[in-house]
């Protein structure tokens, strides 16, 4: 074990997601279980080009496995795009004795730390964040399991009113790039059809699922659609679209955009056991002299992945569960 780290710093930044505030109180927990020092990090990279540090003891932490968001805040900060702002960071993690740093975040967050690294070798650990679950080298991102349960728990209410009016819900779900999210709550909720950025003939696909369904006399549907999807029409403009083309069916649309109440609650009991074995996990791989690396988790095991693979765009999609998604919607 390291002799030389006695501090660590933690920090969240990027879009918040349910499972950080688990994530930071096992990286305390941890810090203290080894007796080295906790630094928290307010407001992400902006907190530490402003020195906002506070010391964390495992105290400090109590209460916070069942909250959403982040106690220790988020942002997304231009300035520490900027070389200058990197070089404040580094004078003020240095002068606050800081000796290896803890991101929790997405893609984003990555990126920066992976410049901290670069200019500086300043020693880094990411721990994986997002609702999108967007990531390279981990089955899952912290926050993904609680916006699913969300989504789908959504999208039950919704079908209530689609079946009760015989009407067609298209309904928007984060994800950015990624279709994660679409796919996943759309085979959980049993929808129709679902559109993700993955897929590019996701228009042509979702006409004829439309026309099939009314032929099969089917008289609500569902369609869940990736905030990122590549048909070239936002969830509105595909809402006039069906109504345009599928003049004869005389299609009951209503269109309903999920958004933040996505990225918010309490995290899941999954969440919440993800972030303490990736919270443990990142403090042990500092204390073990591993750094510059991602924690994540592959078949239930904690893993290592370098940072920059960690952010390299991620282009596969889970086929299978695609297929599975076409086969239970007949
Ligand atoms: O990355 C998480 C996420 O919620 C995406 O799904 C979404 O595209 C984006 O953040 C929204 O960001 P903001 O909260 O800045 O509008």
């Amino acid at each position: 074990m390291s002799k030389n780290i006695r501090n660590i710093a933690v920090l969240t930044s990027g879009g918040d997601a349910p499972g950080m505030n688990a994530a930071i109180r096992a990286v305390v927990r941890a810090c203290s279980f080894y007796k080295i020092d906790c630094t928290g990090v307010y407001r992400g990279y902006q907190g530490l080009l402003d020195g906002d540090f506070e010391n964390l003891d495992a105290r400090s932490v109590r209460n916070v496995i069942n909250k959403g968001g982040t106690f220790l805040k988020s942002s997304r900060c231009e300035d520490f795009r900027k070389p200058e702002g990197r070089k404040l960071a580094y004078d003020n993690l240095k002068s606050a004795g800081v000796d290896a740093l803890i991101v929790i975040g997405g893609n984003g967050t990555f990126t920066g730390a992976q410049l901290l690294i670069d200019e500086y070798n300043f020693p880094v650990v990411g721990i994986p964040a997002t609702i999108d679950n967007d990531i390279n080298g981990t089955d899952y991102t912290l926050g993904y399991d609680t916006a699913l349960n969300t989504v789908v728990e959504a999208i039950d209410k919704i079908r209530d009113t689609a079946s009760s009016h015989n009407r067609l819900f298209l309904i928007e779900v984060m994800g950015r790039d990624a279709g994660d999210i679409a796919l996943n709550s759309g085979v959980g909720a049993g929808a129709e059809e679902i559109m993700i950025p993955e897929e590019s003939d996701s228009l042509n696909k979702l006409m004829k699922s439309l026309k099939i369904s009314r032929e099969k006399g089917k008289t609500s549907s569902i369609i869940v659609v990736a905030e990122g999807d590549k048909s070239g029409k936002n969830v509105f403009e595909l809402a006039d679209h069906i109504n345009d083309d599928l003049d004869d069916y005389d299609y009951d649309i209503r269109v309903s955009v999920l958004g933040h109440i996505q990225r918010g609650g309490k995290p899941s009991c999954f969440d919440r056991v993800l972030a303490s074995k990736l919270g443990v996990g990142a403090v042990e791989a500092i204390l073990n002299g591993t750094y510059n690396v991602m924690i994540g988790v592959e078949r239930k095991k904690v893993v290592q992945i370098s940072l920059k693979d960690a952010i390299e765009p991620r282009h596969e999609f889970d086929q299978e569960l695609r297929r599975v998604a076409d086969i239970t919607s007949v």
